[in-house]
């Protein structure tokens, strides 16, 4: 693994899915670590984490950037929609983009497939586009454990996972990564990838199992496994 550093001092920063769980702890983080950074926020604040816990999430930014030296900024607008994309790239030349914005949830993904090709997908190659047109210094972008053979083959047959995916959001996440991987050597953008296992902190996300968990758990209910109690049937769930 090559060790590289950025020195984010002064720099514009967009980050995808601010009003998101990662998003804006990221957002948090830049703001109280860097100085005279600009640091944007985007995202298309859907339903399918509530709504008011992504205002809660922004207003608390824009609480704690008040005591920041550096800038904090947001625009709500949806990764596919490329004219807005290009707008935003243009506008502020961010040096670094962070793509965190994506449609979460396995189950959702059996239902709703076109959300998951218009937010991880066609967002993203906008995002690769935006990246292209007006060079930054590094793309991150968050990938998932699902879409690593080697994590799952210690629980799985190989041939289910990987490039094998058999969710369509793993499916979504594993296409990311094959579309960086070409986008870095077609256009020399360097891109990092990030393949997140369940992350849990402040801010977390209603929909996962260490929430709804905890929720049943506070509220005296006993708690449903998925598939019987078989853990094999669950995991898939759980890594997000
Ligand atoms: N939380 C985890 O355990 C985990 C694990 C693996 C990968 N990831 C990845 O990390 C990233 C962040 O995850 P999170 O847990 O913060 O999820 P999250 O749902 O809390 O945040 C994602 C945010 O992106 C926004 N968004 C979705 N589609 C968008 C679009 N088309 N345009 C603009 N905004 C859009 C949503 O409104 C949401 O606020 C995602 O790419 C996710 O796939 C998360």
């Amino acid at each position: 693994m090559r060790e590289k550093s950025l020195d984010l001092d002064h720099k514009t920063i967009l980050v995808t899915g601010a009003a998101g769980f990662i998003g804006s702890n990221l957002c948090l983080r830049l703001l109280k670590r860097t100085e005279g950074a600009r640091i944007i926020g985007v995202d298309n604040m859907n339903m399918f984490n509530p709504i008011e816990l992504k205002e809660w999430r922004l207003n608390y930014i824009g609480e704690i950037a008040q005591r920041c030296s550096s800038e904090w900024m947001f625009r709500e607008g949806d990764i596919s929609d490329k004219e807005f994309l290009d707008w935003v790239m243009q506008r502020f030349r961010p040096a670094v983009v962070v793509n965190l914005a994506a449609q979460e949830g396995v189950g959702y993904s059996i239902e709703n497939p076109y959300v998951y090709m218009n937010s991880n997908m066609v967002g993203f190659l906008n995002v690769l586009e935006g990246c292209r047109n007006y060079p930054v210094e590094h793309l991150v972008f968050a990938t998932s454990a699902s879409a690593d053979t080697e994590v799952v083959q210690k629980a799985f047959p190989e041939e289910e996972y990987g490039d094998h995916p058999v969710s369509f959001y793993a499916a979504s996440k594993r296409s990311n990564e094959l579309m960086a991987h070409s986008y870095a050597r077609l256009y020399g953008i360097p891109v990092t990838g990030l393949r997140l296992y369940t992350v849990y902190g402040p801010f977390g996300r209603t929909d996962m199992a260490y929430f709804a968990f905890a929720d049943r758990l506070y509220r005296g209910e006993t708690l449903s496994l998925y598939n019987h109690g078989e853990t094999a049937g669950i995991l898939p769930t759980l890594m997000m």
